[in-house]
């Protein structure tokens, strides 16, 4: 399998990039629901910090994906795609790389206006310029606390789009992203 993309399916690290990515994500949905849920305490303090500093992996791996997209080639729709089709997979898309992004700028700015760095694994801080501001905390949380439901849904919608693809239209959208298109036609 080729490093880079093709026109007709996606390469090895664009795969590797997508899947980690989902994985991370929802990962960080678990833990930040099951933080949410704790009183304040060593063990809340202990999961915000793993899942803070998980997302900025993930916000590392957005940056490097985004940026591989446009050194390479995008794999053109499926031949046999309607319009309406292609916009949908379009917008969906679009729509996660948006939103995810502003999940994760909304988590740091949360943290960021705390005035006390960011956190990471407890290993060291990454320092921010932004002092103590309880209003603009409030305004980050809230954006957090709301964004990451636009992201589930429009997941479900990207699964299954992808599901739909495999089982029924029985195309070679999902192997494009996993095993690799059939050469065998
Ligand atoms: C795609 C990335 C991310 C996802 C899907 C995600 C998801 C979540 C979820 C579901 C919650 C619980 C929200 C609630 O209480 O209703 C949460 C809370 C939180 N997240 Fe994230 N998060 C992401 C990125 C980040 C980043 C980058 C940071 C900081 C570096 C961060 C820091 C926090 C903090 C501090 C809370 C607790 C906020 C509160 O008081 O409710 N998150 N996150
Ligand atoms: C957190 C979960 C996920 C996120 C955020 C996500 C995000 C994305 C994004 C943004 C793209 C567009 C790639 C681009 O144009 O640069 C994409 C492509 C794709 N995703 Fe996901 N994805 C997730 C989970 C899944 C799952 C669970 C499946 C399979 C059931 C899946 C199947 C696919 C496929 C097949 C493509 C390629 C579509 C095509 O080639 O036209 N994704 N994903």
């Amino acid at each position: 399998m080729a490093l880079r993309n093709t026109a007709i399916e996606w390469g090895s690290l664009a795969r590797a990039l997508h899947w980690l990515i989902a994985v991370g994500i929802l990962g960080l949905i678990l833990v930040g629901l099951q933080q949410a849920g704790l009183e304040r305490g060593p063990e809340k303090t202990q999961l915000r910090m793993l899942h803070s500093s998980t997302a900025l992996v993930v916000l590392g791996l957005m940056t490097l994906r985004i940026v591989w997209r446009w050194m390479n080639e995008t794999p053109l729709h499926s031949a046999g795609f309607a319009a309406w089709q292609k916009l949908t997979a379009t917008v969906v898309h679009w729509g996660l790389y948006v939103v995810v992004f502003v999940q994760l700028i909304s988590g740091v700015m949360t943290v960021a206006t705390t005035g006390n760095g960011l956190p990471f694994f407890g290993i060291f801080k990454i320092p921010v310029p932004i002092g103590k501001d309880e209003d603009a905390h409030h305004f980050w949380e809230e954006i957090h606390e709301f964004a990451w439901q636009v992201v589930v849904v429009l997941i479900v919608v990207h699964v299954v789009g992808a599901l739909y693809n495999h089982f029924v239209l029985k195309n070679d959208v999902l192997r494009r992203m996993t095993s690799g298109v059939k050469t065998d036609g």
